[in-house]
């Protein structure tokens, strides 16, 4: 992986975000842009979208249904992959009853500001950030320690393409004993209009777990592609912007055919070998 310099500090406009997508294949799977993002911008917007209005709703959304395919996680050692400003491992400590939460993040300075929010909850010892890369190699957090590992948004910006995929998801399953769960909430598209970096369907992502000794046991998905073009980017009042974003998720959770107009695929899988 390279370590080019990049001028993608994130602003909110809708032009930089469109000039990021265009350039994306050479920024988001680089940690110096996720460091330029954690010092220009604030909140959630760090490691999500420019609105943090949206953000909200989004992590809610994201919560509900993370909590819906997890069930009670009391005592559990829990990994979060690309973990970010670590907004679901301070979740995971504080609402879930996990009993250790490992928030894992290649950008030193995403990390920095993980640690920062959650002084409390590193200093008792429950909860962990530590800099390292998916791809290259993630042993050093335990191998076979972990109940559950996590990965949202992650693998579809940090892998260019399936070999490295591969790498990714094996060296995610390592970290988990036989019998856990390996949770992906991430945006896979094969479109050039919503893919991130990498460019693979639900089956191949499906395979390459399958690979690793992972089986898939739970689809689910969500976020309403239509809302979330239209309102991730700038900030607009809430009372606008909740109701309109709830109907999209109703939708998502009423009409399963309504799958190819969700951004992010739910996948759950189990350790068998
Ligand atoms: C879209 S953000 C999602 C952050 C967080 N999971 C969330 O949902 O709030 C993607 C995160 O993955 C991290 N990341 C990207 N490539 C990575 C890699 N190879 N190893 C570890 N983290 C990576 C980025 O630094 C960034 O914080």
């Amino acid at each position: 992986m390279t370590t080019t310099a990049t001028n993608g500090t994130g602003s909110s406009g809708v032009w930089q975000l469109f000039r990021e997508r265009m350039s994306r294949d050479a920024i988001y799977g680089v940690a110096s842009y996720w460091d330029a993002r954690a010092g220009a911008r604030t909140g959630m917007a760090r490691s999500l979208w420019p609105s943090n209005t949206f953000n909200a709703l989004w992590d809610e959304r994201q919560r509900e249904i993370v909590s819906r395919c997890l069930g009670p996680m009391n005592g559990h050692r829990v990994v979060d992959v690309g973990c970010g400003t670590g907004r679901i491992v301070r979740w995971l400590a504080e609402n879930c009853g996990a009993g250790k939460v490992v928030g894992l993040d290649f950008s030193a300075a995403t990390v920095e500001a993980a640690r920062a929010e959650s002084p409390a909850l590193v200093s008792s010892g429950i909860v962990r950030f530590e800099q390292g890369d998916v791809v290259a190699g993630v042993d050093t957090l335990g191998v076979g320690t972990f109940d559950d590992a996590i990965v949202l948004g992650c693998l579809s910006v940090a892998c260019r393409d399936e070999a490295a995929l591969k790498k990714a998801i094996a060296n995610v399953a390592r970290l988990i004993h036989k019998g856990g769960r390996v949770l992906l909430l991430e945006p896979i598209h094969r479109s050039p209009l919503l893919r991130r970096v990498l460019d693979l369907g639900v089956e191949e992502w499906i395979a390459c777990a399958n690979q690793a000794g992972l089986a898939l046991t739970r689809v689910d998905r969500m976020g309403f592609v239509p809302v979330r073009l239209v309102f991730s980017v700038r900030d607009l009042p809430r009372p606008v912007v909740a109701p309109v974003f709830r109907a999209g998720e109703r939708l998502l959770d009423g009409a399963p055919w309504l799958a190819p107009l969700s951004d992010y695929k739910l996948l759950l899988f189990t350790r068998t070998a």
